[in-house]
């Protein structure tokens, strides 16, 4: 049976996705949990199709992605395909150059937007959205981790072909295909 489920542990982010499956007539199990709890999988039992994750990863400490990621390998079918959207930043030697190309490109984000959209959306929710996203400072990856970076923490996490579908300025959008091969 088709389904959409979705997992964050901020409950506006849930209810976006009640929301919309609610609109498709779409089943789903939808969970608001902080996924640092090792046992988070286990409200996700069978075999997936596609699992998304974007612009979450980021916040969390490399060894921890590698985790949730390996949870998620766990819980696809074969043949299953994990579909990553984080930020990216080019390798130290490339890094000057880039940011050449990068000025000249329209801005898709900015601070002072995400911050004038959450304070709306803080007010009109009663709770301030931006402390469940986790701390800006300390060992996540954050901003600064490369293309090849987010590959190697696929590999590393069990995914054999990989691919970046698209990458802009700010961003990657990867794919990892799950091998229908027995482990
Ligand atoms: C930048 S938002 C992206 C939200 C959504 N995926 C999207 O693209 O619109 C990052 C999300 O990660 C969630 N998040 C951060 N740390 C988390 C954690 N430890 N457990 C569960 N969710 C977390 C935040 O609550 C937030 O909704």
């Amino acid at each position: 049976m088709e389904a959409r489920s979705c997992i964050d542990r901020d409950p506006f982010l849930t209810s976006i996705c009640r929301a919309v499956n609610q609109r498709d007539r779409m089943p789903g199990t939808l969970v608001v949990r902080d996924l640092n709890d090792a046992g988070w999988i286990d409200e996700f039992p069978g075999h997936y199709d596609v699992v998304a994750a974007v612009n979450a990863l980021h916040w969390f400490e490399a060894g921890r992605a590698t985790k949730v990621v390996e949870d998620v390998h766990g819980a696809l079918r074969g043949g299953g395909i994990f579909l990553l959207a984080e930020p990216a930043h080019p390798e130290r030697p490339f890094a000057a150059g880039f940011e050449e190309w990068k000025a000249r490109q329209p801005p898709r984000y900015a601070r002072e937007n995400w911050e004038r959209f959450w304070s709306r959306a803080n007010a009109l929710l009663g709770y301030d959205h931006t402390t469940l996203l986790g701390s800006r400072d300390g060992n996540r990856i954050g901003d600064d981790m490369s293309v090849a970076g987010w590959i190697r923490l696929l590999d590393q996490a069990g995914f054999g072909v990989i691919d970046v579908l698209l990458r802009d300025a700010d961003q990657v959008v990867i794919a990892a295909l799950k091998s229908n091969d027995p482990e």
